[in-house]
This record gives structure tokens, C-alpha cells and sequence, in this order.
């Protein structure tokens, strides 16, 4: 059976915010890279990418800055990075929990939906440890995470909203979806189960293009989730916090503007 990840490298264009970070997410983790870099003086920073998404392997980095990126699917790797270039940024295929990178060698970590890949609570747990393990003592962990809220949404109402026209965009509506149908953080949510969610609803709602407004393509992509093996979590900001606070203090946080914006925070984490 193809991972997920597989399969989505061809739909990533498709992409748009929430499920891809937006211009102002960019500028967020450009901005977070550059106050790093300052406070490091012409000393070389050493940037990790916890994934390969192409908007942050591709942003301008400071002189001093070069950028591993990490990812477990070679299939993604191929299909979205933007080229390797010498002392500048590199991709490795690896597995997070075994970060491919010395201890303490990292000033800065970027992550963009990378956490909930993992399952909860221990996946959380070894993603934490291990992102930890290679920061330096004074550098810092990124990451915009999706975030379920703490009364799940039914997928009856999320249906009968985009009948209602209710739901804008299709990106939106999709992950709305994962955490509607998530029956707890530590169960996650099945791709193959959202397929055929999707599939019985859209036969019986007629949710076609023409009454969802949304693209043929868009709704197209739903396919790959289809016969696949991944699963997505979404905790609740409790939930994420008593994991990840074993390992990180919150330096800051905050939400863009887009659709499901509120449910896709920025934490700024340093190491404990
Ligand atoms: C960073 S996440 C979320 C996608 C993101 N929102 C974007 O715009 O690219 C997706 C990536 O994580 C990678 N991935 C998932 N689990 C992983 C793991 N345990 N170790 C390394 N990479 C992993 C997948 O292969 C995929 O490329």
C-alpha cells in the first residue's frame, strides 16, 4: 500500500492555506530565522525544515544561514524539493525520531503541520525528544499546528454547512473535516476513513462541484486519501501542550488571517 505522502506529492500543487502555510506564515518563520541570525552575529546557523514544504526550503535564508530539510518519503522529496545547493540546503530522507543531526548542532527548527503526522501521545512525545535533542540550548522550534477544537464539530453539521454554501474554501472544508470525524487525539484520523466519509457524502448531499463551488480538481484530490495508511492528529491545545511542554516552553503565539486560521497556530518553543 502507497503512504499518503506518496500519492499527495502529485496533488501539492493543488495545495492552498489552511493545508499550506500562507505569504504571511512564510514571512512569520523568515522573520523568527532572522532574529535567530542576528542574535548569532556572522557565527554560521544551521536551519532544520521538518518536512520539505517548498514555500520554507525555498525562503531567502541570512549569509550566515544554511538549511537541512528531513523527510521520511522519497516519493515528496523528488516531487517538491527545490534543489539542493552546496553549503546552502540540503534534503535528507529521514525519519524525524532519528534525526539525521548532531546533538545541539540546530539553532532553529521549522515545522509546518509536521507534529501532526505523529500519533498521540507517544509520537508527539518522540518528535518533541528528538527536535530537542538536536537544538542548541538557545535555539528555537517553529511550527504551525493544526488544532482540533476542544468541542469537535459532528461531519453531519460540517456537511449540512456546505450545503448551506457555508464552508468557502475547499482547503478549509477539508481539514475541518479530519478533525470532525477524529474521534479522539489518541484514535487520529484515518485517510482511508475520510475517503469514505467523503465518498458516502458526496453521493448522498450531492456535493458536486457546481453546488460546492469549489473545483473538480480540488475535489479530485480527495482520491488520494483513498486505500491509504496515514493518519493525521489533531489534539486540542491541552492536549499538545501537556506533551510538548515536557521538552519546550511556549515563547509566543499567534494565528493567521485565513479560513480555519484560529485552528492553525504558530508557536514560537524554546528547549527546556
Ligand atoms: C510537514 S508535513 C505537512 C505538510 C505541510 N503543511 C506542507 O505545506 O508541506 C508533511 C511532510 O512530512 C513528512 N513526514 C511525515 N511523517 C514523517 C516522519 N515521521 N519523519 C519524517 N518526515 C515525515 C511527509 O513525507 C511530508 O512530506
Amino acid at each position: 500500500m502507497k503512504s499518503y505522502w506518496d500519492n499527495f506529492a502529485r496533488a501539492f500543487s493543488t495545495l492552498r492555506p489552511p493545508l499550506r502555510p500562507s505569504g504571511e506564515d512564510i514571512d512569520f518563520m523568515e522573520q523568527c530565522v532572522a532574529e535567530r541570525a542576528a542574535g548569532r552575529g556572522t557565527e554560521g546557523l544551521r536551519v532544520l525544515l521538518l518536512g520539505v514544504t517548498p514555500a520554507l526550503a525555498s525562503m531567502p535564508l541570512p549569509e550566515s544561514a544554511s538549511l537541512v530539510a528531513v523527510d521520511n518519503s522519497w516519493p515528496m522529496i523528488q516531487a517538491v524539493w527545490p534543489g539542493n545547493v552546496p553549503q546552502k540546503r540540503r534534503a535528507i530522507r529521514a525519519d524525524w525520531r532519528e534525526m539525521p543531526c548532531r546533538s545541539r548542532s540546530i539553532d532553529v527548527a521549522l515545522g509546518d503541520g509536521s507534529i501532526n503526522c505523529m500519533r498521540y501521545p507517544d509520537g508527539f512525545r518522540a518528535f518533541a525528544a528528538a527536535v530537542r535533542e538536536a537544538l542548541r540550548d538557545d535555539g528555537v522550534l517553529v511550527l504551525r499546528c493544526y488544532m482540533q477544537q476542544d468541542t469537535p464539530e459532528t461531519p453531519d453539521k460540517l456537511y449540512d454547512a456546505v450545503c448551506r454554501g457555508d464552508v468557502k474554501g475547499f482547503h478549509a472544508f477539508r481539514l475541518r473535516l479530519f478533525m470532525a470525524l477524529q474521534e479522539s487525539a489518541e484514535s487520529g484520523i484515518g485517510l482511508d476513513d475520510v475517503h469514505r466519509s467523503w465518498t458516502a457524502a458526496s453521493g448522498d448531499k450531492h456535493l458536486s462541484a457546481e453546488r460546492t463551488g469549489w473545483t473538480q480538481e480540488q475535489i479530485d484530490t480527495m482520491q488520494y486519501c483513498g486505500g491509504s495508511r496515514t493518519v493525521h492528529t489533531f489534539p486540542t491545545l491541552t492536549e499538545f501542550r501537556t506533551v510538548v511542554h515536557e521538552y519546550f516552553e511556549e515563547s509566543r503565539v499567534s494565528t493567521a488571517a485565513y479560513e480555519m486560521g484560529e485552528h492553525c497556530p504558530r508557536f514560537i518553543l524554546k528547549p527546556r
